[in-house]
């Protein structure tokens, strides 16, 4: 399995992990916008073999007060999963949000019951949580909207 920067090509394979392992779901159109805008900041995982999209991160950045990343959304196909995949995916945005865009932070949404994500991003990347907002999903479910910081202000 290889890392590298998501293409235009790859959009259906990372719309079909997404489908697949998420019930958040996003037009095709909502790819392309973060793939084309921000095209450092996406990454896929390929089983070179079968040249299969197995894993993605979508992120993008946010203009709001502070430059800051955010992610969109992150999943890793369930045979390819605890091989360190969505780590090293997460670490290559992260890097191109300070590095290409300044940004300061990163952001993301999680939901308060997804103990795999939790744990990825509480003990392995070091988010810490900066609010709690109410019934953020479709289906009532709080979120945790999480942050870490990438630099300081210049
Ligand atoms: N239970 C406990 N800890 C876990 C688990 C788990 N099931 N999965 C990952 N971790 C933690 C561990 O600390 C792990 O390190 P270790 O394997 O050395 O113990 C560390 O995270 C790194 O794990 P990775 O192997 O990099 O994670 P993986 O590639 O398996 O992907 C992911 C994790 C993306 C959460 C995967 O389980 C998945 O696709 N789940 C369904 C979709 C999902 O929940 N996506 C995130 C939604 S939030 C968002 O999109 C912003």
């Amino acid at each position: 399995v290889s890392i590298r920067q998501a293409r235009v090509e790859d959009l259906l394979g990372m719309q079909n992990c997404n489908l697949h392992n998420l019930p958040e779901n996003y037009q095709l159109k909502y790819y392309l916008y973060h793939i084309l805008t921000w095209p450092q900041l996406s990454y896929v995982a390929e089983e070179l073999k079968s040249n299969k999209i197995v894993g993605y991160v979508l992120a993008k950045m946010e203009e709001e007060g502070e430059p800051h990343g955010h992610i969109t959304s992150l999943s890793v196909m369930r045979t390819y999963r605890r091989l360190g995949l969505a780590e090293k995916l997460m670490r290559q945005s992260q890097q191109a949000m300070a590095q290409v865009f300044g940004g300061l932070y990163v952001s993301l949404h999680v939901r308060k019951s997804n103990k795999a994500a939790l744990s990825l991003y509480k003990d392995t990347l070091e988010f810490k949580v900066h609010e709690v907002e109410k019934k953020y999903y479709a289906d009532g479910e709080d979120a945790y909207a999480m942050r870490k910081q990438l630099q300081d202000k210049p």
